[in-house]
């Protein structure tokens, strides 16, 4: 072990336990020492969200300058993206968006914020729309197609850029479109007797899985529903205060679909299913998942942290909840690689879409991937609050 650095065998001498290295640190450093391809693609974006929670948490100017150089590669010095198909309107493209704002507020330079407005013109100009007004997951393949998924890859990046650079006198029909997309997947997708969110729904019903009265799919996926409810979490940061209505509503469908995500959490392992509603937990082929694990732990802490609960009480749920969450990922989940001291991340689906029946056979036949950057984004947003919420109860 004597080639090593100090930073990186320290962990691995004390044992997870007492990591002497925080893990959202640890876990940052281990995905940019095996390499992060430079793509604007969500999986990528995602996991720059970490990073955001990593600098933050540690003030390393390092992970900054990563953030930089990985947008700088994507980027034309005049901010317009190297590689752009004019074709293709999904929203999974806008997630890179909340990277590229983050930025902007620590270096505002121009061509952040030219990136920033064309993902924002993008969004609202050439995203197509149901009738109701929600945009598509994607156009032209899946119309009219709400997905949770969507929410969480254009909601906090329009949240951030309407409150960055929007004349305050002349938002509130730019917060009205944000939380029609909430209101719109809740008044469709939310399962009254569960409290929870099917995977997403087609306006005009006719995918094949579409209920013919709602047009919901017929499961709640965990990632989907991870998703959504990080979304929620995020877009709240951004929400201003003076629209209190509008607000409080948001804030309602967080605490609802947290408690409904309580309620699902497995008693056994403190983890969370694949296909979370009744009566899949626990059926053979389904599975306690890595990445949504994370979402939901993460979105947990950060209410805690935030105030998001409506007494005490509740506080010390969601945080017991997620104490256990976490446990779980740093024993299943986290693995060593064998390469300096770094970490793998293990368990996570691959995708999940509505493309197929989007029944709990589809949802079970994804392979599962082991040591990937999937859901490491969440996990280390899940890190930081965890740290975060350590150092304020010691
Ligand atoms: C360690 O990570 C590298 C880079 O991701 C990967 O190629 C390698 O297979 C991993 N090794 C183990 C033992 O997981
Ligand atoms: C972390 O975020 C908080 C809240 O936005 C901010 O006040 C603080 O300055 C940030 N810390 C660093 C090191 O960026
Ligand atoms: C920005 O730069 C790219 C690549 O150099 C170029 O193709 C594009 O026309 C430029 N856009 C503007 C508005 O100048
Ligand atoms: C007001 O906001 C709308 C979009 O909601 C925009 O098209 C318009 O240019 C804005 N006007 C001003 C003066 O900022």
């Amino acid at each position: 072990m004597m080639w090593l650095t100090t930073a990186a065998w320290l962990p691995m001498l004390l044992g997870s336990a007492n990591a002497a290295q925080p893990y959202s640190s640890w876990m940052t450093d281990s995905m940019i020492a095996h390499g992060v391809s430079a793509t604007r693609w969500y999986t990528e974006a995602t996991f720059y969200r970490g990073v955001e929670a990593a600098h933050n948490i540690s003030g390393l100017r390092t992970y900054q300058a990563f953030l930089a150089s990985q947008i700088d590669s994507i980027l034309a010095p005049n901010g317009s993206f190297r590689s752009w198909d004019f074709q293709d309107h999904q929203l999974d493209n806008i997630r890179i968006g909340s990277a590229i704002l983050y930025l902007y507020t620590l270096d505002p330079q121009p061509k952040y914020r030219a990136a920033a407005d064309f993902l924002y013109d993008q969004l609202v100009h050439h995203q197509k729309r149901t009738p109701s007004g929600g945009f598509w997951h994607k156009d032209p393949k899946y119309p009219n197609q709400m997905w949770l998924d969507g929410l969480f890859m254009a909601g906090p990046f329009s949240a951030a850029y309407v409150a960055l650079f929007f004349p305050p006198d002349n938002a509130t029909a730019a917060w009205d479109d944000i939380v029609l997309q909430f209101d719109l997947t809740e008044k469709h997708c939310r399962d009254s007797k569960t409290g929870m969110l099917r995977h997403g729904y087609d306006e005009s019903l006719k995918a094949v899985w579409a209920d013919k009265a709602t047009g919901a799919s017929p499961h709640v996926w965990i990632r989907a529903q991870g998703w959504y409810l990080m979304a929620l979490a995020d877009v709240l940061d951004w929400f201003p205060r003076e629209y209190a209505a509008a607000r409080g509503k948001l804030l309602g469908y967080f605490l609802d679909l947290a408690r409904a995500v309580m309620a699902a959490q497995d008693a056994k392992t403190g983890g969370w299913w694949l296909v979370m509603d009744a009566p899949y937990p626990g059926q053979k082929g389904n599975y306690i998942e890595s990445s949504g694990t994370a979402m939901y732990t993460y979105s947990l802490l950060k209410a805690v942290r935030m105030g998001y609960y409506a007494d005490a009480a509740e506080r010390d749920v969601f945080a017991t909840a997620a104490q256990r969450a976490y446990g779980l990922m740093v024993d299943r989940f986290v693995a060593t690689n064998g390469t300096k001291g770094t970490l793998n991340w293990e368990g996570t689906v691959r995708v999940g879409s509505l493309d197929a029946a989007g029944d709990f056979k589809y949802y079970t036949g994804i392979p599962v991937v082991e040591n990937s950057l999937i859901g490491v984004g969440p996990f280390i947003l899940a890190s930081a609050e965890m740290e975060a919420y350590k150092a304020r109860n010691t």
